[in-house]
């Protein structure tokens, strides 16, 4: 009783606190900009997107997530700045995991209310990856800041204390990201459908998703050329072993 009342306190303090401009209680006016580019990407933000190297601010569809993170503060990780854009008649969300067929995610919702004349709201949610369930979370979010035009949803959000080894991995600020959407029927969320799975990122680094074109350059010479497809499976390999190691 006494912790969900600590709970219920917590969620109280996020609705009443002046950060937190939108949650599923709080709908506010469409009439925020939210403005977002690929400016920075792998220079000052770290980019994740579908399909690869669209352009949010441009007319096709375009599933876009950046990143930037304060400098690591022991024990409490860091803040992370997300940008987030993209079209749903639901929901778009970023999912953060230390590895995506197990445990759990972190999902960070950003989406409309059809049944509410697509006002924007807010959610965090945790995910287990085994089983899709979503169950809600009390995750402290702050300057969120939201908008939402025909399908289009554009969101900024600030995630304090980001840490994966709370989500069981070794290295604090390394997670697979996952894009996706799901629907809204006004009263629930639907399941998460994963679009985008990335490898795992450093979020600290922006250009931890930038491709790596030097790898096949340093390979050794003395096996004769190597076919095309021998080097990519080469490279799976390496990368598998990597990602075993960690
Ligand atoms: C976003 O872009 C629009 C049009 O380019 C501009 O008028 C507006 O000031 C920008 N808003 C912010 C917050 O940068
Ligand atoms: C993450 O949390 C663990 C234990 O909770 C702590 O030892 C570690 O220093 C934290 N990492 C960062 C980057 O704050
Ligand atoms: C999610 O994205 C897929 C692929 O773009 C699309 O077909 C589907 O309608 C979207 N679902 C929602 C609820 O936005
Ligand atoms: C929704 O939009 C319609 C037309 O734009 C308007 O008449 C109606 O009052 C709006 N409803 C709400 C709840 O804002
Ligand atoms: C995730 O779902 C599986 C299968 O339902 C269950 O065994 C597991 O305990 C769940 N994990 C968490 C963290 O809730
Ligand atoms: C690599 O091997 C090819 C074919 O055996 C040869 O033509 C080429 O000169 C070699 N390159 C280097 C850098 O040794
Ligand atoms: C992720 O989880 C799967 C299933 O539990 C496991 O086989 C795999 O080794 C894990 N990957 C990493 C990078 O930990």
């Amino acid at each position: 009783m006494e912790g969900g009342l600590i709970v219920l306190a917590a969620a109280l303090l996020l609705f009443l606190s002046p950060e937190v401009q939108g949650t599923a209680h709080l709908s506010f006016s469409n009439n925020t900009q939210v403005n977002i580019t690929r400016d920075g990407c792998g220079v000052s933000k770290l980019c994740v997107e579908t399909p690869k190297n669209c352009d949010p601010s441009g007319n096709s569809p375009c599933l876009f997530v950046s990143a930037v993170s304060s400098d690591p503060m022991p024990p409490n990780g860091v803040d992370l700045s997300v940008e987030l854009s993209g079209e749903s008649a639901g929901y778009i969300a970023l999912g953060l995991t230390a590895n995506a067929s197990e445990g759990t995610s972190m999902l960070f919702i950003c989406a409309q209310n059809s049944s509410q004349n697509g006002t924007f709201f807010f959610r965090t949610m945790q995910r287990n990856n085994t089983d899709d369930m979503l169950t809600p979370t009390e995750r402290r979010v702050k300057e969120i800041r939201g908008m939402v035009k025909g399908n289009m949803i554009k969101c900024e959000f600030t995630v304090p204390n980001v840490n994966a080894s709370n989500t069981r991995s070794t290295e604090a600020t390394t997670f697979s990201v996952l894009l996706g959407n799901g629907s809204f029927d006004g009263s629930a969320l639907g399941l998460f459908n994963v679009l985008l799975k990335s490898k795992r990122l450093d979020l600290t680094k922006p250009e931890s998703n930038v491709p790596t074109t030097a790898a096949p350059t340093t390979m050794p010479n003395n096996s004769g050329a190597l076919q095309p497809h021998a080097v990519l499976l080469l490279l799976s390999v390496l990368t598998l072993s990597v990602l075993l190691r960690v």
